[in-house]
């Protein structure tokens, strides 16, 4: 197995080629779940994925599955992959080298003949972002279980098109139904969007689970006024209150720290006039920590914050809670896949847990799932000036394919080949 090692000059020609569809001036790639360029990025992993022999499947939430093969076909899978939407001023690496990471394992095994005992396979999740249809990891969430298909179909961006529309739209709506598929395992490469192995000079990152996190949903209701003539004492400022509780949430976030982080990421201000007092105004939040008795604090001591802002400045306060994601642990067995994995390759190593939510996540619920980082210059990620090296990209590939190497060893034990 040491042998099988994994082409960086093609791994990153691949990222280098798919952060043209969607690339932004900036260097970045603004490629937005089921939008045109996700389309265009979607034809050309298809493509090369069939183009070493892969099988191709689609689910009906959009979700692409590409099948090498191996010794039993009536085994479920090893599973690696990520996501290849981005966030609307996103990076290069964020997902797409988790998904291309996959197909490059995929090739490494074709190009040397090398047959698996289970069939080996390089998924693209639908909507991992939410940051068009919210929330996040959305295709992973109905393939494991936690949101129904139609729900999913029914989310709206902010421009009002539905996700079952929009899935229609492009073309990637399959026949196979979302969950449907079993895996023995999955694998998801990614950078580690954070500073901490970068810091510490570690090359692989072990990831052992991801924190817990929610999202919110918040309205202001005050009263539109005119700008000039509305006296101070008199106005309901639905602005002025929600940059008091933007404020409370990073109030919150700091109390907990250095744990807890809190963000409001969207916010609209209605009716958006420079002299009209603002009457309603919608934002997002979002928290995360590692415990969900800590995001319970976190929480009552928004709503706290709320019901004295809307007392003070005579404004009504909605916050509706979203979406929870539970702190998760990883499989035992994938991640000491992933240790063995590291060791063969020869790199230095790090446990840690994700402070980012990524689909193995939800995998997890369903099949045995762990993670594998890679450092990130200055742990930028959800920027435009995202980068991890060619080195650091080829050393989570080479990690990956030990990993499901290993994990296949495994398998074959367990049926006893
Ligand atoms: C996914 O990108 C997240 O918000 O952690
Ligand atoms: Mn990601
Ligand atoms: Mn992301």
């Amino acid at each position: 197995m040491k042998n099988l090692t994994i082409d960086a000059e093609r791994l990153w020609d691949d990222l280098m080629q798919t952060a043209r569809i969607g690339a932004t001036p900036n260097g970045g790639v603004r490629r937005l779940t089921l939008t045109e360029v996700d389309r265009e990025v979607r034809d050309w992993f298809r493509a090369a994925a069939e183009g070493l022999g892969c099988t191709v499947s689609v689910d009906d939430m959009g979700t692409m599955f590409a099948r090498r093969p191996g010794q039993r076909g009536d085994i479920p899978p090893i599973a690696m992959g990520s996501h290849l939407d981005t966030q609307p001023s996103g990076g290069k690496f964020d997902g797409a080298l988790g998904v291309l990471a996959a197909l490059e394992a995929l090739r490494t095994l074709h190009e040397a003949g090398y047959e698996t005992f289970a069939p080996i396979e390089a998924i693209n999740w639908t909507n991992e972002e939410g940051s068009r249809f919210a929330p996040a990891m959305i295709a992973s969430g109905v393939f494991a279980g936690v949101f129904t298909r139609e729900w999913a179909y029914g989310r709206t961006d902010p421009a009002g098109e539905t996700f079952g529309a929009a899935l229609q739209r492009i073309g990637y709506r399959g026949e196979e139904e979302c969950g449907s598929r079993k895996l023995s395992a999955f694998f998801e490469l990614h950078i580690e969007q954070g500073p901490h192995l970068e810091a510490e000079g570690k090359q692989i990152g072990v990831v052992t689970g991801v924190q817990a996190m929610r999202w919110y949903e918040a309205t202001v209701r005050g009263e539109e006024a005119h700008a000039g003539t509305t006296p101070m004492p008199r106005r309901r400022d639905a602005l002025l209150a929600a940059a008091r509780l933007v404020e409370a949430v990073n109030r919150t976030a700091c109390a907990h720290a250095p744990d807890a982080v809190g963000t409001v990421g969207r916010l609209e201000t209605r009716p958006g006039s420079p002299n009209v007092v603002p009457g309603e105004v919608f934002f997002t939040i979002d928290m995360r920590h590692p415990h969900a008795a800590v995001l319970d604090r976190m929480e009552s001591e928004i709503h706290a914050a709320a019901d004295q802002i809307a007392r003070d400045l005579a404004v009504s306060v909605t916050i509706a809670a979203i979406w929870s994601q539970p702190a998760v642990r990883f499989d035992e067995g994938c991640i000491a896949s992933v240790r063995e994995g590291a060791r063969v390759s020869g790199f230095s190593t790090r446990d840690m847990i994700s402070r980012a939510g990524h689909d193995a996540a939800y995998v997890a619920r369903v099949a045995p799932a762990a993670m594998i980082f890679v450092p990130c210059k200055d742990g930028v990620s959800h920027n435009e000036a995202e980068f991890a090296s060619k080195e650091q990209c080829a050393a989570g590939a080479q990690v990956l394919l030990q990993a499901v190497l290993d994990y296949d060893r495994k398998l074959a034990e367990r049926y006893g080949r």
